[in-house]
């Protein structure tokens, strides 16, 4: 049976910048991806999130895999409010003294993908991960199924699930909780060929409901509308998501229509898993927790994790030192709570509630932000990631 220090199930960001921070270190890892190269690169369904925190992008930088992302990202101040017929805009840099970075994952993806192999990296694609076998010894067993069908084996030193929100792998985790909240909202998504409302992402409070107008490129327009969750995609024909979306603005500013190139449901969730590790495996990403999208924080609590462990299992590797490792859970804890509270405070700012009382308590908190420098500093400071990625950046080395 082969021999390896790290096996990773799933190839998306986590899964990907952890193999290739550990390969810097001369730690062999390999990710087993159930998916093919090019759907990973390709699928419209993977068009995701792009708001990098001012860490975020700093850790992608220092790995050196952010080439395409600063040349083609792009770098934004704030964020614009709209409501009550007015946009606001809040200035990150002015009020916490940083910016955001905003650059499609699946582009990330592709960019991981490129350096990993490009330095001699390992992802076996289309190799499913089926099963974790010896959990609880010094040799936790990754087997999988190659594109042929054959059963495979990976014997392994540490095994680490980063295999996104609809994971297979995290119920190895023996005696876990988990913490919901089912939000009573879904988000409507198109993607769209058209060039954004604002040159910076607008959150639209509307009494109708929330909008957010957010891109993809200087003519890739990216939108979504909050809709009850049994709305269905057939009911949303484009001229009425247009008419909707130019209403929910309620004439800040105008959008014009083009070709729809995807069209999305995404019910909000969040939950977390408790404990995300287990002896010598451990859940990254998206596989151990999730938040709503309102707070753009998904990816970059992905990218906090790799941090965390990468520094774990470096200093396990070079000093023989277990500790890190066995704080795991604690350690990611910390910024997925955090993560958690701003997508909760976010999403209940910004979507119409039912509750006409909860709904007349939403509307005074817009409003005292819109006139409060201190609550503003709150959102910002939370949306570029001061007390999350932030922190990370240092355990990152930079490669030339
Ligand atoms: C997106 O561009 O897809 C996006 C941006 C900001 C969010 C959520 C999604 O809060």
């Amino acid at each position: 049976m082969r021999r390896i220090q790290v096996g990773i199930v799933g190839a998306g960001p986590a899964g990907l910048l952890l193999a290739h921070l550990l390969r810097q270190e001369g730690v062999e890892a390999v990710v087993l991806e159930a998916k093919s190269r090019e759907y990973l690169e390709t699928s419209p369904h993977r068009i995701r999130a792009g708001v990098l925190e001012h860490g975020a992008k700093e850790i992608l930088r220092r790995a050196g895999v952010g080439d395409r992302m600063l040349a083609r990202g792009l770098g934004h101040k704030g964020i614009y409010l709209g409501f009550d017929g007015q946009l606001l805009h809040l200035d990150f840099e002015t009020l916490v003294g940083k910016g955001i970075w905003v650059y499609g994952q699946q582009y990330l993806v592709q960019d991981l993908i490129r350096h990993h192999l490009g330095v001699g990296g390992e992802v076996l694609f289309e190799h499913e991960a089926v099963d974790l076998e010896d959990l609880h010894t010094p040799n936790p067993t990754l087997v999988y199924r190659t594109p042929e069908g054959r059963i495979g084996r990976l014997r392994c030193e540490f095994v680490v699930a980063a295999d996104g929100s609809h994971s297979s792998f995290r119920r190895f985790i023996p005696g876990q909780r988990v913490h919901e909240k089912v939000y009573p909202f879904a988000w409507l998504g198109i993607l769209a060929e058209a060039p954004p409302a604002a040159e910076e992402l607008i959150y639209a409070s509307h009494p109708q409901g929330f909008a957010l107008f957010s891109m993809r490129s200087p003519s890739l327009s990216r939108n979504y509308l909050q809709v009850d969750p049994r709305e269905r995609l057939e009911d949303w024909p484009e001229e009425r998501i247009w008419e909707e979306l130019n209403l929910r603005l309620g004439g800040a500013a105008e959008i014009r229509p083009g070709p729809l190139l995807e069209k999305s449901l995404t019910p909000m969730r969040a939950w977390v898993v408790e404990p995300l590790h287990s002896g010598r495996f451990f859940v990254m990403g998206d596989a151990g927790h999730v938040v709503p999208p309102t707070g753009a924080k998904g990816l970059n609590l992905a990218l906090c994790d790799v941090a965390v462990l990468y520094r774990a299992m470096c200093a396990f590797y070079k000093e023989g030192e277990a500790h890190l490792l066995d704080r795991y859970t604690q350690d990611v804890l910390r910024h997925v709570w955090q993560a958690e509270l701003f997508s909760y405070w976010m999403t209940t700012l910004l979507h119409t509630l039912r509750d006409p009382f909860e709904e007349r308590l939403r509307v005074a908190k817009l409003r005292h932000l819109a006139e409060s420098p201190l609550l503003q500093g709150f959102l910002a400071e939370n949306y570029v990631g001061l007390h999350t990625t932030v922190r990370y950046v240092d355990l990152i080395p930079v490669q030339p």
